[in-house]
């Protein structure tokens, strides 16, 4: 059957298909072919779109911002201190507002109700660009990456997340392996295991009995064997900074080193970030965390900078899945 997302929010990848998420990879491939050799059909001329961040961002607001803008459409952009959301105005209301100006709402945030919220109440759609429990544009570049790097389909893919495996970075690793049928570790220590929300992975689990995945969760170094990919992310997520003390005692042993990456035992392993990362020193929270005695670093320079790291083809390619669901999902 022909896919058609026209008029669908992007929540979450456990909303779509695999058939659906299959469709936004190919049109974002073909969207960054398309872009490589200057061509631009600008199928979004005449459509706004408007970009919400309640917390700070780089990639993923110059993406959309790029994205909306090689195909023709305005965009405006709102951060918490520059309009009324939350604090003069419900949800409810500014959806219901923005929903009358334009034709897309990108919201970055804290709860995913709100972005719900804004889906149930805006009339047009919603994308999620990143709350505390989910990054769903996040995991359709890193998908797409993969698709580059390596020489086998998705459904013969192990990824292994080593860190804070109950932050929105692991969560959406979940939803993403389950619905494309691969194999997901989340690495972590067993005192975070404990946090897991049980009926996410309730969730997961029934998608994965569907399509063959194999979704698992682990603090034996051995589930690291035969890995395609080491993935890592900060171990203290935007808004959790006063967990840094107990996370770097917690999370010291999930660093990725060298040693790490050869306990795959596949010299082809790639190493993937969602990025920003902690990999060195040349940023304030860094050293003054590590003036505090906490070397909050996730992975080794050395990993970071290898010929297997390929983070920042995975940084450009959030502009040209994002691409692919504001097309999908408005033009
Ligand atoms: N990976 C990611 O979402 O980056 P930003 O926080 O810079 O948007
Ligand atoms: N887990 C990180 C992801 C940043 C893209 C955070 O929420 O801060």
């Amino acid at each position: 059957m022909a896919v058609n997302l026209k008029g669908r929010s992007f929540l979450t990848l456990m909303d779509f298909t695999p058939e659906e998420i299959r469709y936004m990879l190919d049109l974002a491939h073909d969207l960054k072919s398309k872009k490589r050799a200057g061509i631009h059909n600008k199928v979004l001329d005449g459509k706004n779109i408007v970009l919400l961040f309640e917390k700070t961002s780089t990639r993923t607001r110059c993406a959309f911002e790029v994205a909306a803008m090689d195909e023709g459409a305005g965009v405006t952009f709102l951060d918490s201190g520059s309009s009324q959301m939350g604090k003069k105005e419900s949800m409810e209301d500014t959806a219901k507002v923005l929903g009358r100006f334009y034709d897309g709402i990108e919201y970055r945030g804290f709860d995913q109700e709100v972005v719900e919220g804004l889906a149930k109440y805006a009339g047009v759609p919603v994308w999620n660009g990143l709350t505390d429990v989910d990054h769903p544009t996040q995991i359709l570049a890193d998908l797409m990456t993969i698709e580059e790097h390596c020489a086998k389909p998705l459904n013969r893919v192990k990824v292994v997340f080593s860190g804070d495996i109950r932050n929105n970075m692991s969560y959406a690793w979940m939803y993403g392996c389950a619905k494309m049928g691969m194999h997901y570790v989340a690495y972590g220590p067993d005192e975070l295991m404990a946090e897991l929300d049980q009926d996410v992975i309730a969730k997961v689990q029934e998608v994965a009995k569907t399509t063959g995945a194999v979704i698992e969760v682990s603090s034996d170094p051995k589930s690291l064997e035969g890995a395609d990919v080491i993935y890592a992310d900060v171990w203290a997520s935007m808004g959790e900074e006063a967990e840094i003390p107990e996370r770097v005692r917690l999370l010291t042993p999930f660093k990725v080193t060298e040693e790490l990456m050869a306990s795959t035992g596949n010299p082809d392993c790639l190493f993937m970030h969602c990025l920003p990362s902690f990999h060195d020193f040349e940023t304030k929270m860094a050293k003054s965390q590590m003036e505090l005695g906490f070397d909050i670093r996730e992975v080794t320079d050395e990993v970071f900078r290898s010929k297997n790291s390929v983070v920042f083809d995975e940084a450009e390619n959030r502009m040209h899945t994002i691409k692919a669901v504001i097309v999908a999902t408005i033009a």
